[in-house]
């Protein structure tokens, strides 16, 4: 009797949601990463993904070109995207392309500007999706409505354009069958006043999920040393209240995005701050680290082997060293051991606020915000309490034996 209404129901289920081109993948538990294509020869090929320990794999990134009628896997290793979609099939896993990325988004805007590039933009991806043979697209436009890196095409009408190519794709025969998800900041897409949409309700009716990229919420860019992803910055003094998973999962629940489909996004890297000796320890402490220090601008630190180099960016604009560790590169540098945990005669902070971890090298004076272990155990519970649909790391190849990745799977209760 339970069986025979459960089948029903979700027959039941699955007819109304055929009517009405909706999410496919109702109510699984995701726990995925996004695999940077541009990695797979630096460390990190197809091989060494830890398949059995995800739902769903996203290829980054297939870049937005000035024509609508393409999409680019230039700087992504375009070679390696067939065997990734193969391992990925043969380990019963669900192959995703992320089209756009903070670098990628300059065409976004027009891509869906118009009626005409939206039908173009669809036939584009669902050729591109077919022809990688994936099982679903993922959106990381890195703004609609917003400037991103400086230099994108942008539109106040981007979000309600984001979301007519979203449910013209969906009435697609070929798109309707897509898992359709996107990469979104720790606030509602913008409307075109500026500010955050109040009712995004009509984007959970089109997309699986949408995974809130809470990371990069303090970095290099910012007046002191910070959480790169705080869980909650309720408890942070008024002027560090930058936002967090917490906030964010309120103001998209508010906006009317069902907490079922939230994915939260978690960083396997960190930022990295000058802080002066004179002001990295709490005041009387030689060991105790200070929260929110001030750190020197004029002298960014240079991250791991994957940190971005000085140069120019996608706009042209010089750039200084990204100052990024992975969190391999935090225990390679010597600042942890091995199996994550802080090291001996080296300055560790967990913060109970945000619940992320510091290390602090005196030498160099480098002071490195990232998520330990401990952060990935409070996020996964986080994700757990809440009914989240579970989580997306940026990026698989960041971790370190797994380290991050056990810890947020056995907490998130997967
Ligand atoms: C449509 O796409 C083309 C590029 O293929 C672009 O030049 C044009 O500006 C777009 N139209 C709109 C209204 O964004
Ligand atoms: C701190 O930085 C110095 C100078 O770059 C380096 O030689 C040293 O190995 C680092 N210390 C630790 C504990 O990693």
């Amino acid at each position: 009797m339970l069986a025979s209404c459960l089948i029903w129901g979700f027959a039941a289920l699955s007819a109304v949601h055929a009517g009405s081109v909706a999410p496919l993948s109702l109510n699984r538990k995701v726990a995925t990463a996004w695999f940077a294509g541009w990695h797979a020869d630096a460390g990190f090929p197809v091989s060494s993904i830890s398949w059995s320990k995800y739902t769903e794999v996203t290829y980054s990134f297939a870049i937005t070109t000035p024509d609508v009628n393409s999409v680019s896997l230039e700087g992504s290793n375009p070679a390696v995207l067939p065997q990734f979609v193969a391992a990925a099939h043969q380990h019963g896993v669900k192959a995703k392309v992320s089209v756009g990325g903070w670098t990628g988004s300059l065409y976004w805007s027009t891509a869906v500007g118009s009626a005409a590039n939206r039908t173009a933009f669809v036939k584009t991806l669902t050729n591109f999706a077919a022809k990688y043979k994936l099982d679903g697209l993922d959106f990381d436009w890195e703004y609609p409505g917003r400037q991103g890196i400086g230099c994108n095409t942008i539109n106040p009408s981007d979000s309600a354009n984001f979301l007519a190519f979203l449910q013209e794709l969906r009435r697609d025969p070929r798109g309707s069958k897509l898992i359709l998800t996107a990469a979104v900041s720790i606030t509602p897409f913008t409307g075109p006043d500026g500010n955050p949409l109040a009712d995004v309700s009509a984007f959970s009716k089109v997309l699986d999920y949408i995974a809130i990229m809470n990371y990069d919420i303090w970095g290099p860019w910012s007046p002191t040393v910070g959480p790169n992803a705080p869980l909650t910055d309720a408890c942070a003094a008024p002027a560090n209240q930058a936002g967090s998973a917490t906030s964010a999962i309120a103001a998209w629940t508010a906006a009317r995005m069902p907490v079922n489909q939230l994915v939260l996004g978690v960083p396997a890297y960190g930022h990295s701050f000058r802080v002066r000796r004179a002001s990295a320890f709490a005041p009387g402490s030689r060991s105790a680290l200070a929260a929110y220090p001030p750190f020197d601008k004029s002298s960014p630190p240079t991250g791991d082997a994957w940190d971005d180099p000085a140069g120019a960016d996608e706009c042209g604009n010089p750039t200084s060293p990204g100052g990024n560790f992975n969190f391999w590169g935090v225990i390679q540098a010597g600042l942890l051991n091995r199996d994550g945990s802080p090291k001996a005669g080296v300055p560790f902070r967990f913060d109970q606020c945000s619940q992320t971890a510091y290390v602090y090298n005196s030498t160099s004076e480098v002071m490195i915000s990232f998520d330990n272990a401990q952060a990935f155990a409070a996020k996964g519970s986080l994700i757990r309490s809440r009914g989240l649909r579970g989580f997306a790391m940026w990026e698989a190849g960041g971790d370190s034996r797994d380290i991050l990745l056990d810890s947020i799977r056995h907490a998130a209760g997967f």
